[in-house]
């Protein structure tokens, strides 16, 4: 039987890995501490869905251990030997970092050296892939020319009609701290590739959505966007005049290409992974959406600030990825993750 190791196995994309491969009968072993709670407070809470998970799954076992604990990391590979590791464990936020730069960086630089080095020593024939971010291209991608359209931001330039390529300069540019520290996860990842010949993957996330975010205003936009709707709380849109776009892509997708890339791994491998076109919004755009299948007017105010380092509109291209893994695509679609957003939040906020 294969085994797999999730960090962040309580968050959107640890959940969705745990389940899926659970089902397909390998052995699951998960760590995560909370500490989403720590970075968000009670709304952050990802403690309902490591109950769903031990009550749900055929065999996951859960590790409470936090992987700035050099030598937890450690003794855990030592005794698990995973076929896979799937490292989703991270401090999330563009916005949060200025305020927790040491968690930040502890979380999601050393964090990721320490899980990286433990399975040099305890499984180099390990498949790793790595929760990377769109962000580690900072701000660049608010270069490129834009259009304002009614409703949202369209690049002028022909070139990206595809959307952004894996290509895109990471440097000289503004990050946030965040992105900064998933920069370094992210190269450490690639050199662990191409110096030691170790099979690992970075998938620079677009917005990654599903139904088990435990959504926030600082992490989280579609999620948190509907329970807003639901609760009639105000939303606040940062700048942009709400038609920032960003494209989105639902957990299972992600779980389905790390199996297409488990199937099919390479060294030091890297892939833009958001919905692409077909799954593009923006803030304006999703109000309206969601507002259609609720009957619930969205209440939001405009604070004409954006966010440090903030993308005005990042489609992800997805072609490297539809030929580095054929038979991968996007399966989800916009309106059934508006769907099943809505219906989970609705069952959620009843307990
Ligand atoms: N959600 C998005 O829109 C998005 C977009 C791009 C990239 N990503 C990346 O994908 C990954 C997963 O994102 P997500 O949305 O599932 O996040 P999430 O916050 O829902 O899940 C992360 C989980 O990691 C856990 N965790 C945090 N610090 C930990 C530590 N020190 N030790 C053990 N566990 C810890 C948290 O408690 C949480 O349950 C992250 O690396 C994130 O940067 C997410």
């Amino acid at each position: 039987m294969k085994t797999l190791l999730v960090t962040g196995s309580c968050g959107l994309i640890g959940s969705e890995v745990v389940a899926y491969f659970d089902e397909q009968g390998w052995q699951v072993v998960g760590v995560d501490n909370n500490m989403r709670r720590d970075f968000f407070g009670e709304l952050g809470d990802t403690s309902w869905n490591k109950h769903r998970l031990l009550a749900t799954c055929r065999a996951y076992r859960h590790v409470d251990l936090d992987i700035r604990d050099r030598a937890g990391v450690l003794a855990l590979l030592e005794a698990v030997k995973p076929d896979l590791i799937v490292h989703t464990a991270a401090q999330p936020s563009h916005d949060l970092a200025a305020s927790r730069p040491f968690d930040d960086f502890d979380v999601n630089a050393v964090g990721t050296m320490n899980l990286l080095e433990a399975t040099r020593r305890h499984a180099p024939e390990a498949v790793f892939v790595h929760l990377s971010t769109n962000k580690v291209y900072g701000d660049r991608p608010n270069t490129i020319p834009l259009v304002e359209l009614p409703t949202r931001w369209e690049y002028a330039d022909p070139a990206y009609a595809n959307g952004i390529p894996e290509t895109m300069s990471i440097d000289q540019s503004q990050h946030s701290l965040f992105g900064a520290s998933k920069v370094a996860a992210d190269v450490m990842v690639q050199e662990y590739g191409r110096y030691f010949g170790m099979k690992t993957c970075c998938l620079r996330g677009g917005c990654l959505t599903g139904p088990n975010h435990s959504g926030v205003q600082l992490h989280g936009f579609l999620s948190y966007l509907v329970r807003c709707n639901l609760e009639q709380r105000e939303y606040t849109i940062f700048g942009y005049l709400g038609k920032q776009v960003r494209d989105n892509i639902h957990s299972y997708d992600v779980a389905r290409c790390i199996d297409f890339f488990y199937a099919n791994p390479q060294p030091g491998a890297v892939f833009n992974l958001g919905g692409g076109r077909a799954n593009s919004i923006s803030i304006l755009e999703a109000f309206d959406a969601v507002s259609q299948l609720t009957g619930i007017p969205m209440r939001y105010r405009y604070v004409d600030q954006p966010r440090k380092g903030d993308h005005i509109c990042y489609i992800s291209d997805l072609s490297h990825m539809r030929r580095q893994l054929p038979g991968w695509d996007i399966t989800r679609s916009l309106s059934n993750i508006f769907d099943e957003l809505v219906a989970s939040w609705r069952e959620r906020l009843k307990q």
